[in-house]
């Protein structure tokens, strides 16, 4: 089996490839990446001798390369590739819309026209909007609120358009707010652990009672692969943990886990159209393919901030600018 793994040297693509590669030591991956300043081919050390990867620095808006790429043969494609933070969105959608409608434009075409298997599209809660009770099920309306969502929201419109109008195998996932190993620290927990290491303040943004639905990355992982496995073209899974939590809660965990004063804690100004709360019905993927969450909120984030106490070194690389060259000091350390 040879896959095409786009966006692998980012937090999920890279857990998703760490992952998949001890459950099918056959199969062959190919990692097409931009390395953007969320791209980090540190996350895959230890891939580069192996004869079954093949990293290949790319854009999946390129439509040369992904073509040629697929004419070689692949039998399976996953699409991580995305501009993921919604406070650059905010900031600026450009990016947002180039990459994650315009590049999965690309990647549907590409498999139009070459023999693919099965497209997996990497999708997110976020395109529910926010919900104030209840579960979004699969076939709850869409209604993107930040300029990230809405970007995701229309690339899952034409990954089901192709699959209608051309039958192309694809499926799409939903997944809640992932944390784990490797997380670029500018979302919540990865920014909230290291900043609490380095006794700096920790921005709580409006009241911190903002609800996210928080499952363990690898469990992310574990699901993918059995939508590749299981699942039917054309469906959509949720993909959630039912573990729900606010900002509070999960600030005052890591505060507690690290031994660190709540004094850090800073509120700052609400994020413009700061979505309230996401909650998933994930009941499909149980019931249909027999995925179910199982790593305990406390069992992941114990783990987690152990990720970041052990490997300081990959996180200050990323703070300082010294690995990526590039940090947007906006997101950090504020
Ligand atoms: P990330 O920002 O950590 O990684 C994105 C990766 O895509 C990076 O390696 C980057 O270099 C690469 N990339 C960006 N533009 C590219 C392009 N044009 N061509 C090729 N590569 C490109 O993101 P993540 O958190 O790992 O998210 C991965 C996917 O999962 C995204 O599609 C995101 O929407 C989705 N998702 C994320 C979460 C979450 O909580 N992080 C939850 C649900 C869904
Ligand atoms: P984030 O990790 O950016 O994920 P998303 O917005 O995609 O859910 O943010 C998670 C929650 O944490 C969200 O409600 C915004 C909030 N937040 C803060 O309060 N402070 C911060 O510095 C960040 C990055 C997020």
């Amino acid at each position: 089996m040879k896959i095409l793994v786009t966006g692998g040297a980012g937090f999920i693509g890279s857990n998703f490839i760490h992952y998949i590669t001890k459950q099918h030591a056959d199969w062959k991956v190919i990692n097409l990446d931009k390395l953007t300043y969320a791209g980090n081919l540190e996350n895959l050390k230890g891939f580069k001798e192996s004869p079954s990867y093949r990293f290949i620095k790319g854009d999946i808006t390129d439509r040369v390369q992904v073509d040629s790429l697929l004419r070689d043969g692949v039998d399976i494609v996953i699409n991580f590739a995305a501009e993921s933070h919604v406070d650059r969105s905010i900031q600026d959608s450009s990016p947002f819309i180039d990459t994650n409608i315009k590049g999965t434009q690309v990647l549907l075409e590409g498999i139009r026209k070459n023999q693919v298997k099965k497209y997996v599209q990497v999708s997110t809660d976020e395109v529910y909007g926010s919900l104030e009770i209840g579960k979004s099920a699969e076939n709850a309306s869409l209604l993107p609120n930040s300029p990230y969502a809405a970007s995701k929201t229309s690339a899952d419109l034409l990954c089901r358009a192709y699959w209608k109008t051309y039958g192309l195998p694809v499926m799409i996932t939903r997944c809640s707010n992932n944390y784990g190993p490797f997380q670029f620290p500018e979302k919540l927990i990865p920014l909230v652990i290291t900043n609490a290491l380095e006794g700096k303040d920790i921005p709580v943004y409006g009241d911190g009672m903002n609800v996210r639905e928080w499952i363990y990355v690898e469990d992310h992982c574990r699901a993918l692969e059995c939508v590749i496995l299981k699942g039917s073209p054309g469906e959509i899974y949720n993909v959630g943990s039912n573990i729900e939590k606010t900002n509070l809660d999960i600030v005052r965990f890591i505060l507690k886990e690290l031994d660190k004063s709540e004094s850090l804690i800073k509120y700052v100004t609400d994020r413009p159209g700061h979505d309230r709360r996401y909650a998933l019905d994930a009941s499909k993927i149980e019931r249909e393919l027999g995925w179910k969450a199982a790593i305990s909120f406390k069992e992941g984030m114990k783990k987690t901030v152990q990720w970041y106490i052990d490997n300081k070194d990959w996180w200050q690389r990323i703070k300082s600018g010294e690995y990526t060259g590039y940090y947007d000091r906006m997101y950090v350390g504020r």
